[in-house]
């Protein structure tokens, strides 16, 4: 195999990809070098194809929007398997098949998968290009869409494939739409397989197949399957941690910096909360972002943790993004930004629900076709996204692309819950924020193909990423904080609850700085706290209100804890635990046995105290 650049010296590279071309039988192989010109005519190319839609140079410079086939709009929980050798190893939250068996199954779909089409040699690097703590991959793809997002996504091209020189080791990340083009057929805008789709992890040989779909997760595997299913298992092999989490910096009057990492899960608010922007009243407190998504946590070795972004751009929800609720997401999408099942006006600009709150006259839906007011459908999918770099975030944290990453103080855990679970509390240790977060539940959003709005256990937000047993898993968390000499204090927090009436209790967005001031008041000594029947929370008058009318009765409302629910909460722990048996942390029974002692010891309902006169 001669690649297109002449500059790859790496056999195991070359060996592979004209082992995979003999396979998919592509028309051609393109080796990507990264550049913009390579970009700019792949986007090209894809407007002429009818995948992309160029959008208004004014408006939105050097932007596209497409739609997706209507089968392909999401990951696809059931359709992504973890083959490790034996399954006990994959547990019992993944799917697993006998990794011989499904190779033959892969071999055979593979056959031929890419006649008609180019194969793309994709060298990329998770993480700043040469860093220690950078992994590399190739993906192998025969989609434009897939090339272009992965440029944006993470550091792409020919300087990668330098710095794996002859024999650096990469992950092999194999993609197909499995749609291969008869001669002289036409092609779809957006081919894909409809009815056949595997997603598909060799965590032992830390490699990902992935046929059928060119959505999101499943179609850019630096992201979900490298990153965060692959990595989860590296991370456990070498002593780090790898999280579907965002991190975001404050600094606070005092020019002291904290940095905070937080899981929620798919659609919970990850990107929201990683760009906020404080209310006016708390303008003297400034956040930035390091990332929206993933992170990579590392000891170092003054015994504190080291977080970094792998990431190189967003993949963001795009329904609900508004000046209002996220302006540093707006200017972030401004321009060079690919935009997949938004809404597009006839000025040749994007819409989605809660941009504004009219519909725009004579939108094109994310089917491609004029809206109808009366299909009570969406203009855009709620699971919409923009592909934007990261570079072009207002609030991009200075440190974003340091590879030795920026220290956690805090870990913050949340799910979304309309019922049960309260604003902001903190475990009291270290042991009982991994339980929090191994037994958080969240309802499902349209992140991922599936029944709506159920909740289920998402243990740390990573149900659908976790590369191996998921009690394996905990207790890799329990033993990575009895190493560390300070640990991060942990917290849960709850945007999501709501009234009698549907509407949410706390306002959210900007407003969750009050929260993040409360957790980071914790860290700093600067905060009391009352204990709670789930551990410490904040009275009415530990947090700052000014600005924001919120009253007493308000918060209390917010803070309060239904005993009876919360016990039900701890029964269904114990399902999960059930599933776990084998492997769970025994600790985890105790902790159980301690909350629901505190549950019995409360009254009905749990509530902060009223005001003293
Ligand atoms: P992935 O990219 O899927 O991992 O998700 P994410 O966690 O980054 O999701 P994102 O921040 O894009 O979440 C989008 C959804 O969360 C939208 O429905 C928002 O309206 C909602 N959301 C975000 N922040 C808040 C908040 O503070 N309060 C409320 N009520 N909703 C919020
Ligand atoms: C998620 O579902 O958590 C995402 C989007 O971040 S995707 O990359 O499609 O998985
Ligand atoms: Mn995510």
């Amino acid at each position: 195999m001669n690649d297109s650049t002449g500059s790859v010296k790496n056999k195991k590279l070359l060996i592979w990809v004209q082992e995979m071309a003999d396979l998919c039988k592509p028309d051609s192989v393109y080796w990507c070098d990264g550049s913009q010109e390579e970009y700019d005519k792949l986007c090209n190319d894809l407007v002429k194809k009818g995948t992309f839609i160029r959008l208004n140079a004014e408006k939105r410079p050097n932007s596209f929007a497409c739609f997706s086939d209507p089968s392909d709009v999401a990951r696809i929980e059931d359709r992504t398997f973890i083959c490790s050798r034996r399954k006990e190893d994959a547990g019992p939250t993944n799917n697993w098949v006998d990794p011989n068996e499904i190779k033959s199954t892969l071999n055979g779909l593979f056959d031929g998968c890419m006649k008609g089409r180019t194969m793309y040699v994709i060298p990329f690097s998770m993480g700043p290009i040469g860093s220690e703590i950078s992994q590399i991959g190739v993906e192998l793809t025969d989609s434009e869409y897939v090339v272009v997002n992965m440029r944006i996504m993470t550091r792409m091209g020919k300087k990668v494939v330098d710095v794996l020189g002859k024999d650096g080791k990469f992950v092999k990340c194999l993609h197909s739409i499995g749609a291969p083009l008869e001669p002289g057929a036409a092609d779809a805008k957006w081919p894909c397989n409809p009815t056949t789709k595997y997603i598909v992890h060799f965590p032992e040989e830390r490699s990902i197949v992935s046929y059928g779909s060119g959505y999101g997760g499943n179609a850019l595997l630096g992201k979900k399957c490298f990153a965060l299913r692959i990595a989860s298992n590296m991370a456990r092999d070498e002593g780090w941690l790898a999280e579907h989490m965002l991190i975001l910096g404050v600094e606070g009057p005092d020019k002291v910096k904290n940095y905070v990492a937080a899981a929620f899960p798919s659609a919970c608010g990850k990107t929201n909360f990683a760009m906020l922007i404080p209310p006016k009243e708390m303008e003297d407190h400034k956040v930035t972002t390091v990332g929206d998504d993933i992170a990579w946590i590392k000891p170092g070795k003054n015994g504190k943790l080291y977080a970094m972004n792998p990431e190189a751009g967003y993949f963001g929800v795009a329904p609900g993004t508004s000046y209002k609720n996220n302006p540093n997401a707006m200017e972030t999408i401004k321009a060079n930004t690919i935009f997949t099942n938004v809404g597009v006006t006839p000025d040749g600009d994007v819409w989605w629900e809660g941009l504004s709150k009219e519909v725009p006259e004579g939108v094109i839906d994310w089917t491609g076709k004029p809206y109808n007011p009366a299909s009570g459908k969406p203009v855009a999918h709620p699971n919409a996204r923009f592909t934007a770099p990261a570079s072009q975030c207002p609030s991009i944290d200075p440190e974003w692309d340091n590879p030795s990453g920026v220290p956690i103080s805090a870990f913050i855990f949340g799910g979304r819950r309309s019922k049960t679970i309260p604003l902001v509390y903190q475990s009291v240790n270290w042991n009982f924020g991994v339980y929090l977060a191994s037994t958080m539940g969240s309802e499902t959003t349209a992140a991922a193909n599936g029944e709506l709005g159920k909740v289920r256990r998402d243990p740390f937000a990573m149900l659908p990423f976790c590369g191996y047993h998921m009690a394996e898993y905990f207790n890799h968390w329990l033993q990575f904080g009895r190493n560390l000499s300070n640990p991060p204090r942990i917290f849960g927090v709850n945007w999501f609850r709501i009234d009698e009436e549907g509407k949410f209790l706390w306002p959210g967005f900007g407003e969750n700085m009050r929260v993040l001031k409360w957790v980071l008041d914790r860290v700093n000594g600067k905060t009391a706290a009352v204990e709670g029947p789930i551990g410490w929370m904040p009275r009415y008058e530990d947090m700052y209100w000014k600005g924001l009318d919120f009253s007493r009765e308000d918060f209390n409302k917010i803070m309060s804890i239904d005993t009876e629910a919360f016990k039900q909460e701890l029964l269904s722990h114990e399902e999960l635990f059930s599933r776990l048996y084998d492997k769970l942390p025994k600790e985890f029974f105790f902790m159980r046995e301690l909350l629901l002692s505190s549950l019995w010891r409360s009254p009905a309902k749990w509530e902060l105290a009223p005001e003293r006169v």
